[in-house]
């Protein structure tokens, strides 16, 4: 592809991301999503490409020390290769925008988004939500209600998956201002508990959601949410879309794709 096209940046979104699988599938974790890297960093720079939009994660910052996340938050301990991968990434990044100040990378901590199609049993919550809606799954299982927060229940920022491919538009537009090292949380600043989420679902869409009350899931923190007011300040990026529009959105894709896009 750089030996036929004409590139000027790259947004590298391709990883491996289910956070349960690295820890069984840890090797392949770290082969793809770093050796990955790697591979296209190296081609990049043999095409003197060097500007990169990287994919990364709220997951960096682990437990998180303050709470909303801003950007200068130090990163954590993950609790799985998955995070870890992201983490890495973000180094050897950052380290080579510093050995060659010709590179721009832009790192871009995605929070919680909404609107993936998932392979299997979904992991995630809204596609476990509207699987349960089309019938697919009995019921759902909300992993803990005794975390310190306003319902016991966990609280993260839902952001649309269309709102976040705006982001990486207005990033492409930064990149031609040569920012050198910039990072940005991409998410909507407002925490929603798993309760909000089933509550607001079945407001948005008359269906109701039956759930159980489960243990907490091992590496689940209680509360993430950013501050996302960096991105609006240097990107001009914002969050449109509610977790109103989410819910709406997710269940007319479910409802039209019973099976996900598998069929
Ligand atoms: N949850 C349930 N039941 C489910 C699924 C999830 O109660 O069936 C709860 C979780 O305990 C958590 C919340 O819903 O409180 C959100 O869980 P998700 O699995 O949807 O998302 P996570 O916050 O665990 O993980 C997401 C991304 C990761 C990323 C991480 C960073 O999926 O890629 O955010 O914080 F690393």
């Amino acid at each position: 592809i750089f030996d036929k096209e004409t590139i000027e940046s790259c947004i590298h979104f391709a990883g491996l991301k289910a956070v349960g699988e690295s820890v069984v599938k840890l090797w392949e974790y770290y082969e793809n999503n770093i050796a990955g890297t790697l591979t296209l960093i190296d081609v990049m720079r043999k095409h003197n490409v060097k500007n990169i939009i990287f994919s990364s994660s709220a997951t960096v910052y682990g437990d998180p020390a303050q709470i909303p996340i801003t950007e200068e938050c130090p990163k954590g301990q993950c609790t799985n290769p998955y995070g870890w991968t992201k983490s890495m990434l973000e180094q050897v990044l950052t380290d080579i925008q510093k050995a060659d100040p010709e590179w721009n990378v832009m790192l871009l901590r995605y929070f919680n988004p909404i609107g993936e199609n998932p392979n299997g049993i979904p992991n995630n919550l809204m596609p476990y939500i509207t699987q349960v809606a089309v019938g697919k799954l009995k019921e759902l299982g909300v992993f803990g209600n005794d975390y310190d927060t306003p319902d016991g229940t966990g609280v993260r920022d839902y952001i649309h998956v269309v709102d976040l491919a705006k982001g990486h538009v207005k990033a492409l537009k930064k990149i031609e201002e040569n920012p050198g090292l910039a990072i940005y949380n991409l998410g909507t600043g407002m925490g929603c508990s798993v309760l909000d989420i089933v509550k607001n679902f079945e407001a948005a869409t008359g269906v109701k959601i039956p759930y159980v009350i489960k243990p907490r899931r091992a590496g689940d923190i209680a509360t993430c949410y950013c501050d996302a007011s960096k991105a609006e300040k240097e990107l001009g990026w914002k969050a449109e879309n509610g977790i109103r529009e989410m819910c709406e959105d997710s269940w007319r894709w479910q409802s039209n794709n019973p099976q996900g896009y598998e069929e």
